[in-house]
């Protein structure tokens, strides 16, 4: 069963939005090196700016996944419709920030992601979803160990 490694809004950008915090990294090419980190495990990677698509992709994942890593962008901080389809969701989730929200402004630190994930990787750009790939891998029994 896939991982499913999800984004949200703006995150097409990458590369060119605000690469101070962001980092010069494409999410294409996040999601290459992740590709070539998952040996014989498949990835679905996708990005979408609609919060429904999101919800839509979760529900897949519960069904037809083993994973998620999921990078909700500005939802993290808005939507309780994933915060929803998260605590519903069978599989376990993996919460993704390139940036560290709660070094960043106030109407960053509410969090409807967090809650409902296993955990929260943040603060580690683009080394974050390598992180998060490794312990998805682990969690679900496709570990190296
Ligand atoms: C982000 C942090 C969010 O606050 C922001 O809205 C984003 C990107 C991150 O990866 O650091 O779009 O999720």
């Amino acid at each position: 069963k896939p991982i499913y490694v999800l984004g949200g809004p703006n995150l097409n950008l990458l590369g060119t939005r605000e690469p101070e915090i962001y980092g010069h990294e494409t999410l294409e090419g996040i999601h290459t090196r992740l590709r070539s980190l998952s040996g014989d495990v498949p990835l679905e990677a996708r990005q979408t700016n609609h919060e429904g698509e999101l919800v839509d992709w979760i529900q897949e994942a519960s069904r037809e996944g083993s994973a998620v890593i999921l990078n909700a962008g500005a939802y993290t901080h808005t939507s309780v419709a994933l915060h929803d389809a998260l605590r519903a969701c069978k599989v376990p989730v993996i919460e993704v920030h390139l940036s560290n929200p709660a070094a960043r402004e106030a109407f960053r630190q509410v969090n409807y992601v967090a809650p409902v994930a296993k955990a929260t990787i943040a603060g580690l750009g683009a080394y974050g979803y390598e992180l998060a790939l490794l312990a998805a891998k682990s969690l679900t029994g496709q570990g190296e160990n």
